[in-house]
């Protein structure tokens, strides 16, 4: 699969989602690319030039002459570059689920060979890579760490939604097992990463560093919704407070919020369990999590609250949801605090529509909830924009306004038309 002659590197990406994809695109702009997925139909589509992550444009695919997409693992024994970039979710209690990250290393553990590189993408706690990853590597390749091959850690900032902050525009921090190998990684990476490239001193400073940075945004968020709360009972608008305070050059951007997704609210999991291991019971870390995980019940209480103050017949109330993923501007619904919103909302109540200009197919959640394709041109007692898409503010709130019966109750949860209005 020598696609470009010139270039003896065939880098395989493991796992083509959201982090995947855009890596071996970049990749596939400079090297041979076998970008490989366990996912039959993810591998069709990609063929087709098609991302149903609305990540990669049919344009950028084009761009990327050198990559070839496979789910069959015998494509892998050519490559001598694997980087994995499966999920690393968690279990029903909390805890790391390991699994997939597992089966990919036994996948590329039977078919690497001397000199190759693995490089892991995926967020996992301090440890993972050497502790768990590294044995397996060795038991079923029978080859040594460093003297066979070389094994780096490179976490992914990638942050779906935003074409700002895109992986070849964003500081890259690199680590390995050895000095050869973070300056061969280096080089790898700076060579599709236009600003810094920065080497950790270890993989557990590169997994660690990466842990922190979702989990410090939990717990700010953390602290804005319990400001939130403080100052509903308080009767003083949160927003007002943060944009006086925030006219102090030292206090940090945050405002309430739903906080969903498989990054934020799962990679604190990860480090706790980690600390608890070694014996640290933390503190603030799981407050942080249990408070930002109450907030879809709260926000509930608050709207049932309003309805019951503003007397309307709680039989014939209808809702409209705007916003159903667990962030703006993408359409991933997984672990999304919007829907769960709308599922406890559809406990007590029987008109519940939804729509999100993200989602374009049927999507069923119960009976209760109805799924609209075309923003609404009825009339809601209750409107939730739970979603900051950039759509919503395209069509103004005057269209959404529109969408409001006599003393409909409106819930900006991010705060999109609020400020200004
Ligand atoms: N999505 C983000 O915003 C983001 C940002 C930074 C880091 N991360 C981390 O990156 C990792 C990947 O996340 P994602 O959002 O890209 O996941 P994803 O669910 O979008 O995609 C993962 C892909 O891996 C494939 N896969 C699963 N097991 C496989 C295997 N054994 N072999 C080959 N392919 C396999 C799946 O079919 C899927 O297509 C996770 O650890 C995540 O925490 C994600």
């Amino acid at each position: 699969m020598l696609l470009n002659k010139k270039q003896k590197k065939i880098i395989a990406i493991i796992g083509l989602g959201y982090v995947g994809l855009p890596l071996a695109i970049a990749f596939g702009k400079k090297y041979n690319v076998l970008g490989y997925d366990i996912n039959e139909k993810r591998i069709k589509e990609l063929k087709k030039k098609k991302d149903n992550n609305l990540e990669i444009s049919k344009k950028e695919f084009t761009k990327s002459k050198f990559i070839k997409f496979s789910n069959s693992e015998k494509d892998l024994l050519r490559c001598n570059t694997f980087i994995i970039t499966v999920p690393t979710p968690i279990t029903k209690n909390k805890k790391p689920d390991l699994r997939l990250l597992i089966k990919a290393t036994k996948t590329v553990a039977k078919n690497i060979k001397k000199k190759s590189i693995i490089i892991y993408e995926s967020t996992v706690y301090p440890g993972t890579t050497e502790e768990i990853c590294l044995p397996i590597i060795e038991k079923i390749s029978k080859l040594k760490l460093n003297s066979d091959f070389i094994l780096g850690y490179s976490p992914e900032r990638i942050n779906p939604g935003d074409k700002t902050h895109t992986l070849e525009k964003i500081t890259k921090v690199v680590s390995a097992s050895n000095t050869i190998g973070i300056n061969k990684i280096k080089k790898l990476y700076q060579s599709i990463i236009k600003p810094k490239i920065y080497c950790a001193s270890s993989i557990k400073v590169a997994e660690s560093a990466k842990i922190i940075e979702n989990t410090q945004r939990d717990i700010n968020i953390a602290l804005m919704n319990e400001l939130y709360q403080i100052f509903d009972k308080l009767n003083i608008k949160t927003n007002e407070v943060l944009k006086a305070a925030k006219t102090k050059w030292n206090f940090l951007d945050f405002s309430p919020g739903l906080v969903g997704g498989h990054c934020i609210g799962v990679d604190p999991y990860y480090l706790t369990f980690k600390a608890k291991q070694a014996g640290y019971e933390p503190k603030i870390t799981l407050a942080g999590r249990k408070l930002n995980d109450g907030m879809p019940q709260y926000i509930y209480e608050k709207i049932h609250q309003n309805i019951k103050k503003q007397k309307i017949n709680i039989k014939k109330t209808n809702f409209l949801i705007l916003g159903i993923t667990f962030k703006e501007n993408c359409n991933d619904t997984r672990n999304s605090k919007s829907l769960e919103l709308c599922k406890i909302i559809s406990k007590k109540f029987n008109h519940v529509d939804i729509f999100d200009p993200y989602i374009k197919k049927n999507f069923t959640l119960n009976t209760r909830i109805n799924f609209l394709k075309k923003i609404p041109n009825k009339k809601y007692n209750v409107i939730i924009l739970a979603v900051k898409h950039s759509f919503f503010i395209k069509i103004s709130f005057e269209r959404i306004k529109r969408l409001m019966k006599k003393n409909c109750i409106f819930f900006d949860l991010k705060n999109t038309f609020t400020d200004k209005n």
